[in-house]
């Protein structure tokens, strides 16, 4: 029976970790990793993150289940760092569940959309983080696009998206990423989430918003301006909550699904049936990370260590941008366009043969796509990356 199936196509960025592995040349660079990494080139675990684990350990007196919506303590705590005085004012309306990082939030949330969406539609900006498409769709859900990003003049196409989401129809969901755009590094600007959130208003549309890297960008109140209007506004609101980056808990999948509903009996109706999407894929979610974020959160201590450091990585990677926009134009690249984006990631403008150029004659390895993880860069390395790009 098995062997009716068909390979499906290799993990690119997989395949450029291999290669990367195998490059013997002294100098080379590994800008496809999708992971933060510090000056000396590694994914450090959080001190903040190890102290909570250490107590974490000493304290927990059973692993006996906890339910499919994970640790309530967890869920109310993250609910308040992401929305703020909403959350307060709001608690009752929100659904919430605990999830296997924000891909598994993503998912319930494509389950749960299913249910509700007259058109089980949902728009997507392009370019988006590959795995977009694939989670809505294998939830049923049908894909619609509008554009995003204009890779050749490093912009945001705001007039393109609004005629796009002109024409959606009520009822349909919109993707947005909350801040530091991936692949584009591009985010709205506060005006634009504000024209995006009438759109969204007078065409009855639902906002489903991907936060996979909050405070990685201007800092944890700043980076939430996007998610906090569209709560605000009432209509109501999906959000996608990633632990990963901003809590460096990558492989220990934390993450949660937030849904302002319009009151507490529905609150509780949408839970149970996000909880019953749980209950027939991973049951419950992983404990260990999400139980490390609330002892975290729960403590002023080690929430303000926690708070810190990840200043640190948000320091180091728009020092990096600083450092990328003072040399201007690189060959093709204008990098005081990466300069002005946020987050770990910028697609420059390039051909993909030039991908390939920079990756043999030069050892500085990309996505194909031309995506690039700035934290890839040591300082100390951007002379040589720009050197590279002035190349082509
Ligand atoms: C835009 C975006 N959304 C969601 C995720 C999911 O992250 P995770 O499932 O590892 O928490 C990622 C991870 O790279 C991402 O880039």
């Amino acid at each position: 029976m098995f062997q009716t199936l068909e390979a499906r196509p290799a993990d690119a960025l997989l395949g450029l970790i291999r290669l990367f592995a195998e490059d013997t040349r002294p100098f080379k660079l590994d800008l496809g990793v999708g992971v933060y990494k510090d000056e000396a080139g590694h994914t450090p675990i959080f001190d903040a993150v190890k102290a909570a684990e250490r107590r974490l350990l000493e304290t927990q007196g059973t692993k006996s289940y906890l339910g499919p919506d994970g640790d309530a303590g967890f869920l109310e705590l993250l609910g308040g760092l992401v929305f703020g005085s909403i959350w307060r004012e709001n608690a009752t309306r929100f659904a919430s569940i605990q999830t296997p990082g924000g891909t598994g939030a993503l998912r319930i949330g494509a389950d749960l959309l299913h249910e509700v969406l007259p058109q089980r539609r949902i728009w997507l900006g392009l370019p988006t983080w590959p795995n977009h498409a694939p989670i809505f769709r294998a939830a049923g859900l049908e894909i619609a696009t509008y554009p995003y990003f204009d890779l050749a003049t490093q912009t945001v196409q705001f007039d393109a998206l609004l005629s796009a989401l002109d024409q959606a129809e009520p009822g349909d969901a919109v993707l947005l990423h909350g801040c530091c755009h991936n692949p584009a590094g591009a985010d709205l600007t506060p005006e634009q989430w504000a024209q995006v959130a009438d759109v969204i208003e007078q065409r009855g549309l639902l906002p489903f918003v991907d936060l996979a890297y909050h405070g990685l960008g201007d800092g944890l109140e700043a980076d939430l301006h996007g998610v906090r209007l569209m709560a605000g506004r009432g209509a109501g609101v999906v959000v996608a909550v990633s632990c990963s980056k901003n809590f460096g808990l990558y492989r220990d999948r934390v993450g949660a699904l937030y849904v302002l509903t319009p009151d507490r009996a529905t609150a509780a109706i949408a839970t149970s049936h996000m909880a019953g999407h749980a209950r027939t894929s991973w049951s419950m979610p992983p404990d260990h990370g999400a139980a490390t974020v609330r002892l975290i959160l729960e403590d002023h201590g080690l929430t303000r260590q926690w708070r810190e450091e990840l200043e640190d990585v948000q320091r180091r990677v728009s020092g990096i941008r600083a450092a990328l926009a003072g040399h201007g134009q690189a060959g093709p690249v204008d990098l005081q366009a990466v300069g002005a984006q946020k987050g770990m990631f910028s697609t420059l403008p390039l051909s993909k043969e030039q991908v390939l150029k920079l990756r043999s004659e030069r050892a500085v390895y990309m996505a194909d796509s031309g995506r690039i993880n700035v934290a890839g860069l040591q300082l100390a390395d951007v002379p040589a990356f720009v050197e590279a790009l002035r190349s082509l």
